[in-house]
């Protein structure tokens, strides 16, 4: 795997694919890799000729009082991990080269931003927005693959390729769950063993929610009720939302119907949880 530390190796690096007429698939992320952020790059090796990855603890989509210092960093490891999936390259930029001396630029998202997730983390997805548009910018890839775990992000990032004319591809992969249904993420590593046991009621209320819709409840009150419950039952205190949602648009619903998501953040100990569900998918 080609280790990319400089934009000029990147540069290079994109430009040999140009001449070879090569089709760039690009996992972007921010390290402390499982095996969630390897099925994405599985994908793109499957999809595309060549696979980037990037690594970039992205300072702009962290709030003030967030994890941004302590989010874990485990570079050896994932570059172990990636080279073992087949990665062709890894990009690794440090902060100067994405957003260099003097930069002012701003991405906002508008109303898709501002909802859910972003109630709690104003400019989240700007930040999110920004980092991504400036990556597709220097990596130029064909196609560019996203969790569904992160299900506002993915649709943020897809209307924003749309919006925006972005001649790229925006992929939503399914979420890679642990053995008792919560989604791994980087930011599991911050449960304590108690607290990691009772993360898996998140999992079980989005399954519960989805067997009542599929009962036939299209109330979105009650079905967020019995996810609520199911929470409440597995001593998850720190729930911040519980929502069911169009998928491609995010609007509330008055009954449910065509495609709905069910999203969902807790607070868990020190970490914040998110998880979702298409309710109507087997
Ligand atoms: P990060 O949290 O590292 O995630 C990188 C990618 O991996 C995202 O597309 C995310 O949705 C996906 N992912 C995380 N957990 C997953 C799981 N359990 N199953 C499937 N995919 C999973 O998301 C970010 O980084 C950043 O916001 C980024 C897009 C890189 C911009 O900074």
């Amino acid at each position: 795997m080609e280790l990319l530390n400089d934009l000029a190796s990147l540069r290079a690096w994109v430009a040999a694919r140009d001449l070879a007429r090569e089709r760039i698939g690009f996992v972007p992320t921010m390290g402390a890799l499982h095996a969630g952020h390897l099925s994405l790059v599985r994908q793109a090796r499957l999809r595309c000729d060549r696979v980037v990855a990037s690594i970039f603890v992205n300072p702009t989509q962290f709030g003030p009082h967030e994890d941004f210092a302590n989010y874990p960093r485990t570079l050896e490891a994932d570059r172990a991990m990636l080279a073992g999936e087949g990665c062709d390259a890894l990009f690794l930029p440090d902060a100067g080269m994405i957003y260099p001396d003097g930069f002012g630029t701003r991405v906002v998202v508008g109303p898709l931003g501002e909802d859910l997730c972003g109630r709690s983390r104003p400019g989240h997805f700007d930040g999110v927005a920004l980092v991504v548009t400036i990556l597709f910018h220097l990596v130029r890839p064909a196609v560019a693959f996203f969790g569904l775990k992160d299900y506002q992000q993915f649709v943020v990032i897809r209307r924003m390729a749309r919006d925006l004319a972005m001649p790229v591809e925006v992929v939503g992969l399914p979420t890679v769950r642990e053995a008792d249904g919560l989604a791994m993420s980087s930011r599991n590593r911050y449960l304590e063993p108690g607290e990691r046991q009772r993360a898996g009621s998140l999992y079980r209320a989005l399954l519960a929610a989805k067997e009542r819709y599929r009962a036939g409840e299209r109330d979105p009150a009650v079905l967020e009720g019995e996810a609520l419950r199911v929470l409440r039952e597995g001593g998850i205190e720190g729930v911040e939302y519980v929502a069911v949602r169009e998928a491609e648009s995010l609007a509330p619903m008055e009954r449910v119907s065509g495609e709905p998501v069910m999203l969902l953040a807790a607070r868990v100990g020190r970490a914040r949880l998110i998880d979702n569900m298409v309710l109507s998918l087997a």
